[in-house]
């Protein structure tokens, strides 16, 4: 049997380096591995518990779809969906709910740290959380026990919410018998978490990434604001300790990677790294961008292959919703 490896994107602003990094390149590589099933989708209702302006909701959703298959998602290959059209999950997702203790929800980080901020600021400490986010992990939940996930490849920041999938599923096997596969995180460990140009992690709530797509003007501008210390240009710098190559080798071959961690332990000046960061990224950026664009100016072609995604997926979730509720006593 193939193992089924799932992931989701939320479209909640362009696609960035930390996204691409942290969990669409090891995706598209597990795609290409003939022993895996995959299945990858844009996570339009985690995106509602944000995004309420409903052009936007489209635009980022259709960048999202844009994006992976522009970076080569071949939807023949893997199966490839809108998560709002599989509306099996959004069935699990309540009988989930039914098996996830609000204690272990409380803990969980996209909440806690809105409480948190609530609290710095002397606001009361639900304000502005809606219980989508509340309950955003059980969803979350829904979608990878759904396909019976063993393997999500995700950034570091996703660790716990994979975590809860795992303890629901778990009680949820407990009380009825094995139903659902126990699900793994995949974590890329050299890149764990991208920082951004503020050196937070890059992340679009932060207001500090780099958009993959971004035109050579301003992808040059956005590297040249990525933070580096005062040392002069020939002084050895520690490669492993730097943004800049840790960017570089994502998208250089491991001669050229070579040939700079050599040139950082011999001294390079900062603007010239910034520039060879450059110069292998909008190298190989090039195409996809072009890609992307015409996807972009194209919603149909994105809703029929989304759609025809949507119609793969459900061949496994329907049979498979009928079992679940039989397991809980809805029917013989
Ligand atoms: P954001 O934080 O920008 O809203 P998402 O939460 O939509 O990003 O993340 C989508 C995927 O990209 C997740 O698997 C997440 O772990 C990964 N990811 C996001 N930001 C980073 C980062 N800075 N470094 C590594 N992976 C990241
Ligand atoms: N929560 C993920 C994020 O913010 C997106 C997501 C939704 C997801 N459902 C998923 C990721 C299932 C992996 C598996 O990035």
């Amino acid at each position: 049997m193939k193992k089924q490896v799932l992931t989701g994107i939320k479209p909640t602003g362009r696609i960035h380096l930390g996204n691409y990094i942290g969990a669409i390149k090891p995706a598209l590589g597990l795609a290409e591995n003939q022993s895996y099933n995959t299945a990858y989708f844009v996570a339009d209702y985690h995106g509602l518990t944000k995004i309420h302006d409903p052009i936007e909701m489209k635009e980022l959703s259709y960048g999202v779809a844009a994006a992976w298959l522009a970076l080569g998602l071949n939807p023949d290959s893997a199966i490839f969906y809108r998560q709002s059209d599989v509306p099996e999950i959004f069935e699990l997702s309540w009988i989930l709910s039914c098996f996830a203790p609000k204690g272990l929800l409380n803990r969980s980080h996209a909440y806690k740290s809105m409480v948190e901020e609530n609290k710095e600021s002397g606001r009361n400490v639900d304000a502005g959380v809606n219980m989508g986010l509340f309950t955003y992990p059980i969803l979350m939940a829904a979608d990878i026990l759904l396909f019976q996930t063993e393997l999500v490849p995700v950034g570091k920041d996703q660790i716990q919410h994979v975590e809860i999938a795992r303890d629901i599923a778990e009680s949820f096997n407990n009380q009825y018998g094995e139903t659902f596969v126990i699900p793994e995180y995949v974590i890329q460990e050299e890149t764990a978490v991208l920082p951004g140009l503020d050196g937070r992690k890059m992340s679009k709530s932060y207001n500090n990434t780099i958009p993959l797509f971004e035109e050579p003007k301003k992808l040059q501008k956005l590297i040249n604001k990525i933070k580096t210390d005062s040392s002069l240009p020939e002084e050895p710098k520690d490669p492993d300790d730097s943004i800049i190559f840790g960017l570089y080798k994502e998208f250089a071959t491991t001669d050229q990677s070579e040939k700079m961690r050599r040139r950082f332990q011999q001294g390079i000046g900062w603007g010239e790294a910034k520039k060879e960061l450059f110069d292998v990224m909008n190298s190989f950026i090039e195409v996809p961008r072009s890609e992307y664009e015409d996807l972009l100016n194209n919603w149909d072609r994105l809703d029929a292959i989304l759609l025809n995604g949507a119609t793969k997926a459900r061949k496994k979730t329907i049979p498979f919703m009928k079992e679940i509720k039989r397991k809980i006593g809805l029917y013989h």
